[in-house]
């Protein structure tokens, strides 16, 4: 069986800047292509993408090569398989059950929501990522992980750091040493928290970690809450404004949302339009065919959630964000084993709490300039600044 084909033309700049005409043309020409860029097979296909990250008997997170482990001093959830991962991933889970999304972060939320809405200034132009969805997401998660004493700017700021260090493929020791420096602010406050949890238990992710009667190691625990937060503030952040922005420019979708309540229908549009994370890699285990083609050992997939979301064989028109479109499951929270945890708060963050919440307040929100909002990025996705009328 032959190799997958190889690609030296398709640039990093290329893909965080249009992503999706890559996308469209490599599902129609050559959905398994070895992209020298990105040195990995990308997969662009739907059924492809599913099947990766549903066979976790051929395919393996871990993959060696990210800078990742580094970034965060230590392999995280992300990037284990099997018995391991289980028990790192249940050790979180009581903290994102329903019942405790129903009787804890449901109040918690819509009194964050709620000041952060009151806040913003009728009648004014606002960028909605800096002064809504960003702190929004940041304060919900300090929440639920159990940190609530840290500020929403530090959030973002560790956050954006341990992004940055995940990304670091230049192995920039500049950029690790502020990784460095993080961790430290990090470990810190994470210690003097357990203390407080042993003494005053509460449902926070930190919380349920060190007080399990079987509780996985310290460094676990840390690496665990440092990945949620690399990786719980920009989705929301950036899917809020995804939706805002497909709302704003479709003015008869805008209309049917406020009157009929449509919210979760605008929420699974805009992360199946343009999914907040866009690719997740996996490692083949033996070599294993996809479409014909051999991914020999050892080799890395990248999967791509976003083109998978736009496959023509499940999504018609799928370049158009509808929230009329039949209901169809997307990929925008991955699949198998790693399935986002942080998807049910997520949908209540967002769904059921800011947005009805904010277009109640803001009826008649305009873009201020349409033609300026920029979507960028090939890892995560979203507008970087979403100014808009508050009327
Ligand atoms: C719209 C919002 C979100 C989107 C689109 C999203 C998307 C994803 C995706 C695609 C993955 C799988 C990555 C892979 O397969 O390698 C993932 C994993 C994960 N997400 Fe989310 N996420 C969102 C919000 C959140 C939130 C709010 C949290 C809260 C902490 C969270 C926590 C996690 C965790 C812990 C994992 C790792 C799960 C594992 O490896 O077992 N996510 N997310």
């Amino acid at each position: 069986m032959p190799h997958a084909p190889v690609d030296d033309t398709i640039t990093i700049p290329q893909m965080v800047r249009d992503p999706y005409s890559v996308y469209a043309r490599l599902r129609r020409e050559t959905p398994v292509l070895h992209v020298k860029a990105l040195g990995r097979t990308l997969l662009t296909r739907a059924e492809h993408t599913k099947w990766v990250k549903d066979s976790p008997e051929l395919f393996s997170t871990n993959d060696p090569d990210t800078p990742m482990q580094r970034a965060f001093r230590a392999h995280t959830l992300m990037r284990k398989d099997g018995e391991e991962h289980a028990r790192e991933r249940g050790a979180m889970a009581p903290a994102f059950s329903g019942r405790n999304i129903n009787q804890c972060w449901t109040p918690t939320y819509t009194r964050i929501a709620e000041d952060y809405v009151a806040a913003l200034p009728r009648g004014e132009t606002v960028d909605l990522f800096t002064d809504l969805t960003g702190p929004y997401a940041a304060a919900c998660l300090s929440h639920l992980l159990g940190i609530p004493e840290v500020d929403a700017h530090t959030m973002q700021r560790w956050s954006q750091i341990l992004i940055d260090g995940a990304g670091n493929f230049g192995w920039d020791p500049a950029l690790f040493a502020e990784c460095d420096r993080a961790n430290d602010e990090m470990d810190a406050v994470f210690i003097t928290a357990a203390d407080r949890h042993r003494a005053e238990p509460d449902q926070s992710a930190l919380s349920v970690m060190v007080n399990a009667e079987d509780p996985i190691a310290q460094s676990q625990i840390h690496s665990n809450i440092k990945i949620a937060i690399g990786g719980g503030i920009n989705e929301p952040r950036d899917a809020a404004l995804t939706i805002i922005y497909g709302l704003l420019s479709n003015p008869d979708q805008f209309d049917a949302c406020k009157r009929d309540g449509l919210w979760t229908q605008a929420f699974e549009e805009g992360v199946r339009w343009v999914a907040p994370i866009q690719v997740s890699s996996r490692v083949a285990k033996e070599d294993v065919e996809i479409g014909g083609f051999v991914i020999p050992k050892g080799d890395t997939v990248m999967t791509s959630q976003a083109s998978a979301n736009h496959d023509e064989a499940v999504f018609e028109n799928g370049h158009l964000f509808d929230i009329f479109r039949a209901k169809t499951p997307h990929q925008a929270f991955g699949n198998g084993p790693h399935f986002c945890q942080g998807t049910h708060i997520a949908r209540r963050m967002l769904a059921n709490i800011l947005l009805p919440m904010l277009f109640e307040r803001f009826p008649n929100m305009e873009l201020a300039d349409a033609g300026k909002v920029a979507f960028t990025g090939f890892g995560f996705r979203g507008p970087r600044s979403l100014p808009v009328v508050l009327n």
